[in-house]
């Protein structure tokens, strides 16, 4: 049996493309805005916690990487403010030290990213962009789109981890219909090769490329995200305390960190509450379990009997539809997600209940694998075969190998231009400051 590599349609390179470009950078500059505006200065230029950058220094990054990026690399302009540059170089400066660093104060970050990006739309209206490669299906663009996203994504947690009043404010996700509580527990993914990664997807980030024939045994896979419901009955069975359900490392880093619980959650009598963007409510049991680290996700799926799905796994069951062989580029198909398809975009300020988004649903019958939350598979961040390192080395090549664990399928904090079946994730197991939660899987035959 042979698998068609990448025929997939890319939205990306029909007509449009400019509009397409603006659309996306303009949404992503409205996100940034309603998370830096609300927010006093102290409160920019305080750093919240040793884990993430003072929410002034991700605004001007945005502002320097869309420069550097689209500015000058593709439009081979001259650099505005070269003395700024060392600032805003993630790799020059780990997160913990920001704070101490000379950045520029609020309004004149805001005035920055604002020149920048009107310099931007100034290129953006020209009958040539630059560099050719660059410029290819609007890559580049996208490109930066995709950075401002990760980052107010990035400031999103930021928030989270922020105490105080309560700053940001939105609905809560629709009610999910009416099937979700009789949905079985588990659905069966076929075994066969398929089509992982892509080539044809314009805006795809280099570490989800090329597109590569991948055969996966057949495998069982949870229907849904698990729950706070679930996770709880692992809690209330000592969980946290049989170390035969933890991995020698995960054990470890349970006693050193003192864990006990979700993030954000604490106990009050026979109650568990959590606190979500500065509120405090109780832990809806219905709703996927987010902020638990790799190590976690692995004890529950253990105890469980089970195990986290492998990369592969989890793409399988997002992207292989088995009536045409081929992959999609999202579970439902290869349209881009609309609200009906996934809980995105910071719509909501917390996942949809399990069993949300019938529309949403894969092939195999799985729901909400794209948004919700991250989920993380037990494989390793590794570079695909013929793996090219582009546009630049430290977006993804610096960080292969078994130092991080791969998440996928976006959480509701992720906006859809830097979401799709191919995305790859990946951080430390022991982060989960992260909008990170999983499922489970395990071998056999239908
Ligand atoms: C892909 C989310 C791990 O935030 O460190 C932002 C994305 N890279 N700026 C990160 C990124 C450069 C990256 N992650
Ligand atoms: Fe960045």
């Amino acid at each position: 049996m042979t698998v068609p590599i990448d025929d997939t349609s890319s939205a990306a390179g029909t007509a449009g493309l400019t509009e397409r470009i603006a659309r996306s950078l303009e949404r992503a500059r409205t996100r940034t805005q309603g998370l830096t505006g609300p927010v006093e200065d102290p409160d920019l230029i305080r750093q919240h916690s040793p884990l993430m950058s003072p929410l002034v220094w991700d605004l001007a990054h945005i502002g320097n990487q869309e420069e550097l990026w689209l500015l000058r690399n593709l439009g081979g302009r001259e650099p505005m403010h070269p003395e700024i540059d060392p600032l805003y170089d993630a790799f020059e400066h780990p997160r913990a030290e920001r704070p101490t660093l000379p950045l520029l104060p609020p309004d004149q970050a805001r005035r920055y990213v604002h020149e920048v990006r009107g310099r931007v739309m100034d290129l953006l209206e020209q009958p040539r962009w630059g560099d050719e490669e660059l410029s290819r299906g609007g890559f580049a663009f996208g490109m930066i789109a995709q950075h401002e996203q990760q980052h107010d994504e990035t400031m999103l947690i930021t928030h989270q981890l922020r105490v105080g009043e309560p700053v940001l404010h939105r609905p809560a996700p629709p009610a999910p219909p009416a099937d979700a509580l009789a949905l079985p527990a588990e659905v069966f993914v076929p075994g066969g090769p398929f089509t992982m990664g892509t080539s044809a997807e314009a805006w795809a980030l280099d570490n989800e490329r090329p597109a590569h024939e991948v055969d996966v045994a057949g495998f069982w896979l949870d229907t849904t995200p698990v729950t706070n419901g679930g996770y709880l009955e692992f809690i209330a069975d000592g969980g946290y305390d049989e170390p035969r359900w933890w991995s020698q490392a995960g054990w470890e880093h349970r006693q050193n960190a003192g864990l006990f619980a979700p993030l954000y959650w604490t106990r009050e009598g026979e109650q568990w509450l959590r606190r979500r963007f500065g509120v405090v409510e109780p832990v809806p049991a219905a709703e996927p379990v987010v902020h638990v680290s790799y190590y976690e996700a692995e004890a529950y799926a253990a105890w469980k009997g089970r195990r986290l799905p492998t990369e592969s796994e989890w793409e399988k069951a997002a992207r292989h539809d088995p009536v045409s062989g081929r992959s999609r580029r999202y579970p439902w198909g290869d349209d881009d997600p609309l609200p009906q398809h996934a809980n995105l975009g910071q719509a909501h300020l917390q996942p949809a209940a399990a069993g949300s988004y019938p529309e949403g649903e894969a092939p195999s019958g799985a729901r909400q694998l794209i948004g919700d939350v991250w989920e993380w598979v037990s494989s390793d961040f590794l570079p695909y075969p013929g793996f090219v390192a582009w546009p630049y080395r430290e977006y993804s090549e610096v960080f292969f190998g078994p130092d991080y664990k791969v998440l996928r399928g976006g959480s509701f904090a992720v906006d859809p231009v830097a979401c799709r079946g191919t995305f790859r994730n990946w951080d430390y197991p022991i982060r989960r400051q992260i909008f990170s939660g999983f499922r489970t899987a395990r071998d056999g035959v239908l």
